[in-house]
């Protein structure tokens, strides 16, 4: 037992249904909001447990990395995601999650990684070669993002190369996306026959048929290159190798595409940090660039993290339950309460990112003062941290690069700056536009 007193935190009215709410509408804000009143550690009560709203990055690492064991994913969370997923290692819990991510995390690994540049390249200099002719011309910087990272999964992952399954895809994606983010409210999922649950039935059921169709024509045959050649070697059948090729499909594109569609917008509004990234470039003279070359390219690296730091694509996925009573900073998080950690603000800190709105890539430079550990997480942190961080790296910085190569991107004229907005990732409000100049 813990003699520790509870945090501090609002008064709970309406056995604080309000929250609920409130939290619905924009989680972001609120949790903002309750941090500016209450401090560093608040408690939230809501109907049925406790919140636990946690925002230094010390007291996110005592969660995440050492009190990892007595910690599960929020159910709701993982129940929502499991109507995609199945039983992958974004889903499963305990002993089966340790199993499943022990056997996963060699194929994930950096030097394994490098054996997919080739796929992620070749498809997004395919998916740029498509972009219009024009030497100068807008687009919809985020299905353009959503577009390309779709093509460079469904290559990574299965070798394929038909444009026509990855627009199905897309649309598919984004209806799931954003019925799973209303979802996750609720108390429970209503039955999915209720006549306006058409779209998501329908959406379910063509991913499923894709990666279904995938698994099926490799059958038995373990050869190539990709992740599914990779998942079929680490020993995944049946049910298994569906559920991890969808968690890899699904939660290996939608995240990098905004990753990019945010970092493009950076790059966008800040032309002199553009410039630098893009004279890093000169010295390839042009030609698609290998994984040796990302070294060469620590500028680059920078404006990448720090687009990561302002605009997180997974601001608020960090939820988890506490199966045991622990302590945190001094309070006590009692059994069952529900902790809940927002990258998209602890990374937004003052006390850790100084002039936290400015896009500074220098605060990543090898020489900067150092950034305390667990105020910059996109990923996560501790032994649940993104399985796919590496390939996900790897990927935004050969796109980022590949880009820049071609292209001076400029915000279109008139467009209003992106307002982001949480369905599940945080992505732009309204379409992005982007003007593109060949360089
Ligand atoms: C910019 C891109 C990405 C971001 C920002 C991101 C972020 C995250 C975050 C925040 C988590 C949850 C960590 C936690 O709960 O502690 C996560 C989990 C996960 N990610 Fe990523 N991710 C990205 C790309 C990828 C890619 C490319 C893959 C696969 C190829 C991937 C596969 C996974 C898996 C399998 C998990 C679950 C791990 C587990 O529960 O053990 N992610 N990711």
């Amino acid at each position: 037992m813990s003699s520790a007193p509870l945090p501090p935190g609002p008064p709970s009215p309406w056995w604080g249904l309000l929250h609920v709410r409130d939290m619905a509408r924009d989680f972001l804000g609120f949790m903002a909001a309750q941090q500016r009143q209450y401090g560093d550690v608040v408690l939230l009560r809501v109907p049925r447990y406790l919140n636990i709203l946690l925002f230094h990055p010390d007291h996110v690492r005592d969660a995440l990395v050492h009190s990892h064991d007595a910690l599960i994913r929020w159910e709701r969370g993982a129940e929502v995601f499991a109507e995609a997923h199945g039983q992958s290692v974004l889903v499963v819990e305990g002993e089966a999650w340790k199993q499943r991510r022990k056997l996963m995390q060699p194929g994930f690994s950096p030097r394994r990684v490098e054996a997919f540049v080739p796929l992620m390249t070749s498809a997004c200099e395919e998916a740029l070669q498509a972009w219009p002719a024009q030497a100068a011309f807008e687009l919809d910087f985020e299905a353009a993002m959503t577009a390309l990272t779709m093509d460079v999964i469904l290559r990574s992952l299965f070798s394929s190369r038909s444009g026509e399954e990855s627009r199905a895809a897309a649309a598919a994606v984004h209806d799931i996306s954003i019925e799973g983010q209303s979802e996750m409210f609720w108390p429970a999922s209503l039955p999915d026959w209720l006549p306006w649950k058409g779209r998501k039935r329908r959406a379910l059921r063509t991913l499923d048929g894709l990666i279904r169709g995938h698994v099926a024509a490799r059958a038995g045959r373990q050869e190539g290159e990709d992740l599914l050649a990779m998942l079929m070697q680490l020993g995944l059948t049946g049910e298994t190798l569906r559920d991890e090729c969808m968690t890899t499909f699904l939660a290996g594109h939608e995240t990098s595409a905004t990753a990019l569609t945010w970092w493009a917008w950076c790059m966008a509004a800040h032309p002199e940090a553009q410039e630098r990234a893009q004279a890093e470039l000169a010295p390839l003279q042009g030609r698609t660039p290998v994984l040796a070359d990302m070294a060469t390219l620590p500028w680059l690296t920078q404006t990448i993290k720090e687009a990561l730091r302002l605009y997180p694509p997974a601001p608020a996925l960090l939820s988890r339950r506490a199966l045991e009573t622990f302590e945190v900073g001094g309070y006590q998080v009692p059994r069952g309460a529900l902790l809940l950690l927002a990258p998209g603000l602890i990374q937004r800190d003052a006390r850790w990112f100084p002039e936290p709105e400015a896009f500074r890539p220098e605060r990543f430079a090898p020489d900067a003062p150092e950034i305390p550990r667990g105020s910059w997480m996109p990923f996560g942190a501790g032994p649940r941290v993104c399985l796919g961080q590496h390939f996900a790296m790897t990927e935004i910085t050969l796109v980022a690069a590949m880009l820049l190569q071609r292209f001076r991107l400029a915000p279109a004229p008139g467009a209003a700056p992106p307002r982001p907005t949480l369905n599940i990732t945080l992505r732009p409000a309204t379409p992005l536009r982007l003007s593109l100049a060949r360089r």
